[in-house]
């Protein structure tokens, strides 16, 4: 019988350097045997407070009879909703299926073979999974303490056969932030024909001016902020995130999408999410306490780590993997850096007050 033709041979390029994105283990993969609910994830940047009441409420009222239809294709309702609390037009709004599937229609849009993307050593890996995923060159600029070094970047997109640019602020894994003065002087000095995006998955747990990013868009039409449902509104289940731009960016994405990309249930949540002020206010509060919590006691400790504006902190270790298996032996699952370049060590998510609480103590037995 004649062999299959190897189809290897006729993938896109650059497919074969991606490696699989590696989410943080669950309760369930990491127990081994023990009772899962004795696990606390730490490892996913979620909110430990889950969602709000109102979203949670929203989701319990989707009938049986609304779920065996099509979303709106448009996410009419949301958009509107978005537009009221952001201050921009709904023909500015794209909607993802999380704000990452709005990273990947960006790089869709303008990547290919022959042309460049440029972004930071340990900035968020979907960058070069985006960049690699469509044959584009990844140009990985080095850090400057564990933070973008905007410069540098700056300088790299002067080459002609860059074409987008990814900026996370803050950054995951590192935690890095930059003050507004500093990204709005990144995007001055990048060339109109660059395209950049503005990734703000965290930006609603920035302490001390988060700044007015979604405001430059009316300034550089090469701009687009995203943002997320999936961090401190705590509805990264239902995978939905969304982008802003000039109106003929939102809708040349928005003819490329999925027609339903955005499911009813996300839509309905998302919604009363926006609403629930006093929720995101109690997140933001919650993260500043545990926060305090654990970098007083890495500090304390000598665990060196690097600052942070998200709901987590990177943490160097002599031996991370040794620290790993630690902290798993006391039910608490951190995420390893080692696939992210960073291999000495573990980015630690904000937990509930006493899952902070058990982390402090075990750290104390190991380290103290
Ligand atoms: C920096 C950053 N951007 C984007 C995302 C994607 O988030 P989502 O697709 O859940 O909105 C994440 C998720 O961890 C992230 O850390």
């Amino acid at each position: 019988m004649r062999r299959p033709r190897p189809l290897e041979n006729l993938y896109a390029p650059g497919i074969e350097r991606i490696a699989p994105y590696r989410p943080g283990a669950s309760p369930e993969q990491a127990a081994g045997g023990r009772d899962p609910s004795e696990f606390a994830k730490l490892a996913s940047n979620e909110n430990p407070l889950g969602c709000g009441p109102l979203a949670a409420r929203a989701l319990a009222g989707v009938s049986p009879g609304a779920v065996a239809r099509y979303p709106d294709g448009d996410g009419a309702a949301l958009k509107r909703a978005l537009a009221r609390s952001l201050g921009v037009e709904p023909g500015h709004i794209l909607l993802g299926n999380g704000s990452n599937e709005v990273l990947e229609l960006v790089a869709q849009l303008f990547l290919g073979p022959g042309v460049a993307c440029v972004y930071s050593r340990h900035a968020f890996v979907v960058y070069r999974l985006a960049t690699l995923a469509r044959g584009a060159r990844p140009v990985e600029v080095p850090d400057k303490d564990f933070g973008h070094d905007l410069d540098a970047m700056a300088a790299a997109c002067q080459d002609p056969e860059v074409r987008l640019a990814y900026v996370a602020n803050p950054n995951n894994p590192t935690g890095s932030w930059h003050e507004p003065k500093a990204v709005r002087g990144f995007l001055e000095a990048v060339p109109p024909g660059v395209m950049v995006i503005l990734d703000e998955a965290y930006h609603e747990y920035v302490e001390d001016g988060p700044g007015d990013s979604i405001g430059w868009v009316a300034e550089f039409d090469n701009l687009m902020v995203t943002r997320s449902f999936s961090k401190i509104h705590g509805l990264a289940a239902l995978r939905i995130g969304y982008g802003i731009a000039n109106p003929e960016l939102a809708g040349t994405l928005n003819r490329i999408r999925q027609p339903f990309n955005v499911n009813a249930l996300a839509q309905a949540a998302a919604r009363a999410a926006l609403e629930d002020v006093e929720f995101v206010a109690r997140s933001k509060e919650a993260n500043r306490d545990a926060l305090r919590k654990i970098e007083g006691a890495l500090d304390r400790l000598g665990i060196a780590r690097a600052p942070t504006r998200a709901n987590f902190v990177m943490a160097g270790f002599a031996d991370a993997a040794g620290a790993y298996a630690h902290l798993l032996s006391d039910g608490l699952i951190t995420r390893p850096l080692e696939s992210q370049g960073l291999p000495g060590h573990l980015r630690i998510t904000t937990g509930a007050p006493e899952e902070n609480d058990r982390l402090v103590a075990s750290l104390e037995r190991a380290f103290a």
